[in-house]
């Protein structure tokens, strides 16, 4: 089939947009309701992209919107090529695709490869029939010659990773819930029903996708037992060294392999989910330019509010992406607390808040923006009788993922604008703090956010230019970006006092700061910035040190 495509391309825009673009992460079930049974849809999305082509996003990614039981909210898949009826149809997804690209904005897949859900019908061939080709497609193994379990392997999510199946006869393999059996990706069928997978996607015009766990695509082919930490044991999960179970070096031919497949089509790409919190591991699945166009960084999901710490982080990932490689920045997802609760200060307001966007939208890298972040969305706190997330019992109620997940909130009205039925999860107070009443008001953390995408898509230095940490007084992190036709240098106090310092000099011709009404200074050798404030200043590309 023709699908459909973006009205721009490179070519016509010079912007390549994944690289100089931004993406916005849209959690279906919580962006918009049309239907009125409390939960989003994908028709919902559609109607909301007046709001995704005002804010200035270039592509959307959308967590899995495919047939699922939902025991973990879609990342557990039944059938790679179809909508979930509670999302819509294939049509609703056709229509919002061309929508969407008729705006210039893209859309991302969220793309589960490591495990299906136990209900898929290759899930449901294999158990029943040991000869079926689908059997390899999963990991059956029989008990060890003891009647132990066949390694030692854990779930991420609790327990055992094995769970017996008596129509199996065998144990299978689930590295997260015992409803999402693993995948085996050493077996030359699956790899090209998934394969199969991706092109019908790109086919009808989607614009890439994002990745889920592919840090645990391929294991070690023999399963061997992990090794414990020493002093760790009875640690569970964290007790174990996974050093067979994750990052296999193998993982990485797959990866060349599915580059392959994205590089037959154009200008689509891949983001990968590598959870691990060492940075010299994510630049490896980068590749040669030849694996994922980008490898998500989570490190500023795991630190605090601390220019010293942030700083050290970008510097570190934007020193270890290779040359081929391009950056990205994520504070935010559907799997942490949201920044804005993290950050949080009660002295400050959404000024912190303020200061994360001025940094997503300004550092070296591809920005990462969850939806709700804009109006400085927090975590909501959800009473115990209406948990969602299977975390809260098969870990703790506290390992709850539902609060970052809540819908959105876009009018002051009861079901904030985002449902006539009863949503999902509560809803935070829209009547304190809505997309509605912000669009109306200037001074706006929404605002911000807009002036920032705006600054942001005219500026070479920000898109592209290259990244430099320059010398600043403790609680500041400051840094320049350079291209061969404009310098912008961005500051940014996280400190909890005034401070005034010296960027190098120069006079700015446009830039931005996060404090509505406050003006740039006329020259940058001296600028003062208030607490929890920043500012980004752009300059002809030969002014300042
Ligand atoms: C990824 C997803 C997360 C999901 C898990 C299992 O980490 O982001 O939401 O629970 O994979 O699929």
């Amino acid at each position: 089939m023709a699908g459909s495509r973006p009205k721009d391309s490179e070519s016509t825009t010079g912007r390549l947009w994944w690289r100089d673009g931004v993406v916005y992460q849209i959690y279906p079930r919580s962006f918009q309701d049309s239907s009125g049974d409390g939960i989003g849809d994908l028709e919902g999305i559609r109607r909301r992209l007046d709001h995704l082509e005002w804010l200035g996003v270039d592509a959307i990614w959308l967590s899995p919107c495919f047939p699922s039981p939902m025991a973990d909210f879609g990342y557990d898949v039944s059938d790679y090529c179809d909508i979930d009826p509670m999302f819509g149809s294939l049509d609703d997804f056709d229509r919002l695709l061309a929508d969407a690209h008729g705006r210039g904005i893209r859309i991302l897949l969220d793309w589960v490869p490591c495990h299906t859900s136990d209900q898929h019908p290759w899930f449901q061939e294999a158990r029943k029939d040991k000869e079926s080709d689908k059997r390899d497609w999963f990991f059956f193994r029989d008990a060890k010659p003891d009647g132990s379990l066949p390694n030692n392997w854990l779930s991420i999510f609790g327990g055992p990773a094995w769970e017996w199946d008596e129509e199996a006869g065998q144990y299978y393999l689930h590295s997260f819930l015992k409803e999402q059996p693993d995948l085996n990706w050493r077996s030359p069928g699956l790899v090209s029903a998934m394969h199969g997978v991706l092109r019908f996607w790109l086919d009808r015009g989607v614009d890439g996708f994002r990745i889920d766990v592919i840090h645990r695509l391929l294991k070690h082919p023999e399963l061997r037992d992990l090794p414990v930490i020493p002093g760790r044991e009875g640690h569970g999960y964290g007790g174990l060294e996974h050093v067979h179970d994750e990052n296999h070096p193998d993982v990485h031919a797959s990866l060349r392999d599915l580059r392959k497949v994205i590089d037959e089509y154009d200008e689509r790409m891949t983001v990968g989910e590598v959870y691990v919190t060492d940075p010299n591991i994510t630049k490896d699945y980068y590749g040669k330019g030849d694996e994922l166009n980008l490898a998500f960084n989570f490190a500023l999901v795991h630190a605090p509010f601390d220019a010293a710490r942030i700083g050290d982080e970008i510097a570190r990932f934007d020193a270890l992406v290779p040359a081929e490689g391009w950056p990205d920045i994520v504070l935010s997802s559907h799997d942490a607390p949201r920044h804005a609760s993290r950050f949080d200060h009660p002295r400050f307001g959404d000024d912190r808040a303020r200061l994360a966007a001025m940094l997503l939208l300004t550092a070296r890298g591809t920005p990462f923006l969850y939806y709700g972040e804009e109006i400085g969305m927090r975590q909501i706190p959800i009473p115990e009788d209406r948990l969602q997330d299977p975390l809260a019992w098969t870990l703790h109620p506290n390992a709850s993922r539902d609060g970052s997940r809540t819908p959105m909130q876009w009018e002051p009205v009861a079901g904030g604008g985002f449902s006539e039925g009863d949503p999902w999860l509560p809803m935070g107070d829209s009547e304190r703090r809505c997309v509605a009443d912000q669009r109306e008001d200037p001074a706006s953390l929404l605002w911000l956010y807009k002036n920032l995408l705006t600054l942001r898509r005219a500026s070479p230095a920000l898109m592209s230019g290259s990244f430099r940490r320059l010398e600043a007084p403790e609680g500041v992190f400051a840094f320049e970006r350079l291209h061969p036709e404009q310098r912008a240098v961005v500051a940014l106090n996280f400190g909890e006092d005034p401070i005034t310092l010296d960027l190098g000099g120069g006079a700015p011709i446009g830039g931005l700061t996060t404090t509505y009404g406050a003006f740039l200074p006329p020259d940058l050798s001296s600028v003062e910035l208030t607490e929890a404030s920043g500012l980004v200043a752009l300059t002809g590309a030969s002014s300042g040190a």
